[in-house]
């Protein structure tokens, strides 16, 4: 299955900003190109091929040695733009031009680091909550999953299954039927909102500000960023709202890994601890679900698969990734 060559002109995370830290490097993989990330001197995330010129060895078992990245193997050293400048195997001054590893557009933001491995052709999306600094703000996951970024993403958008996969957490399967809702598609990103029936809190788990409603509901206000992209703004009435950032870094073809930040304007006081032990439990659900599906990636042909109504926005996903060019093509398989 080859990659849509777009993906790699998207912004994708590599990890979480507090998973690379000053003093080691961090090796990752994305769209199958294995990746080393690592910071200067100031502390500024770098990208690059993680890939030793001299004998292939991967950079991020290496370390860094004063502004440069030191390869395990034979300890040439890499400086900021990839260049290799340190060859201790010979005393002549003069290095091969060929002696480098490429380098890959790379910005930290939303306490994640971001790479593209070609100029990307989609800002970040704004989350003016997550930069105002009156939100309290919790990483949850990461969710390492056997499925495509897409498959993930799609199981993030869909409401059908929330009374059958989460129970008593995110819906009531005595209140199954999907409300009507419109999408609208802009550029790359869809937008549609919902309001609809969802569990009231539990005990372990007091996360929505839904309290004390019997049978509450949830205005869910989505952006779809594509590829792998939801900006997620949920209310209940009143001033209490919550702001869900989930995005999927493509790793193969039939893997990534999940991020999901979630902002909220109340409960600062509640530790982390709450909401990530929550996004645990509603992950592991939905993986076994999931990683079970075949083919791999979300079959973007519309004929394939079966869709109704209240499937439009897997419906106008896979519309939009073919038209943005970032769709998998199954039959080229056969072709
Ligand atoms: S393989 Fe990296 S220095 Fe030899
Ligand atoms: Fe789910």
């Amino acid at each position: 299955m080859d990659i849509p060559k777009k993906l790699r002109a998207c912004w994708h995370p590599v990890a979480y900003a507090h998973e690379v830290p000053a003093e080691a490097p961090h090796g990752t993989m994305l769209l199958d190109e294995p990746i080393v990330i690592w910071r200067g001197e100031n502390g500024q995330a770098m990208a690059m091929k993680d890939v030793c010129i001299h004998r292939g060895t991967a950079l991020s078992l290496g370390w860094l040695d004063k502004g440069c990245l030191v390869c395990p193997y034979h300890g040439w050293h890499y400086d900021e733009t990839g260049a290799c400048v340190k060859i201790p195997q010979t005393t002549n001054p003069n290095i091969p031009t060929k002696a480098r590893t490429q380098k890959y557009l790379c910005q930290e933001r939303y306490g994640l680091i971001w790479v593209a491995l070609e100029e990307p052709v989609y800002d970040l999306p704004e989350i003016p909550e997550f930069e105002d600094g009156g939100w309290k703000i919790v990483n949850t996951g990461p969710f390492p999953w056997n499925a495509d970024a897409s498959r993930q993403v799609e199981n993030f958008t869909d409401f059908g299954h929330f009374p059958w996969v989460h129970p008593g957490l995110l819906g009531d399967v005595n209140r199954p039927v999907v409300p009507d809702y419109t999408v609208e598609t802009k550029g790359h990103v869809l937008h549609y909102t919902v309001v609809r029936p969802e569990a009231s809190n539990t005990d372990d788990f007091p996360v929505f500000a839904n309290d004390e409603v019997v049978t509450p509901e949830r205005r869910s206000r989505y952006e779809l960023h594509l590829p792998y992209t939801i900006v997620l703004r949920l209310g209940w009435g009143g001033e209490k709202g919550m702001v869900y950032f989930y995005v999927g870094q493509p790793i193969s073809a039939d893997k990534c890994r999940g991020y999901c930040i979630i902002g909220r304007n109340y409960d600062f006081d509640q530790p982390d601890s709450v909401l990530q032990g929550f996004e645990d439990t509603i992950f592991d659900q939905d993986k076994r679900i999931v990683e079970s599906q075949r083919p791999d990636q979300v079959p973007f042909d519309l004929a394939d698969e079966l869709h109704l109504k209240f499937d439009a926005v897997a419906i106008n996903y896979r519309r939009a990734m073919q038209d943005q060019g970032l769709a998998y093509y199954h039959y080229l398989d056969i072709a």
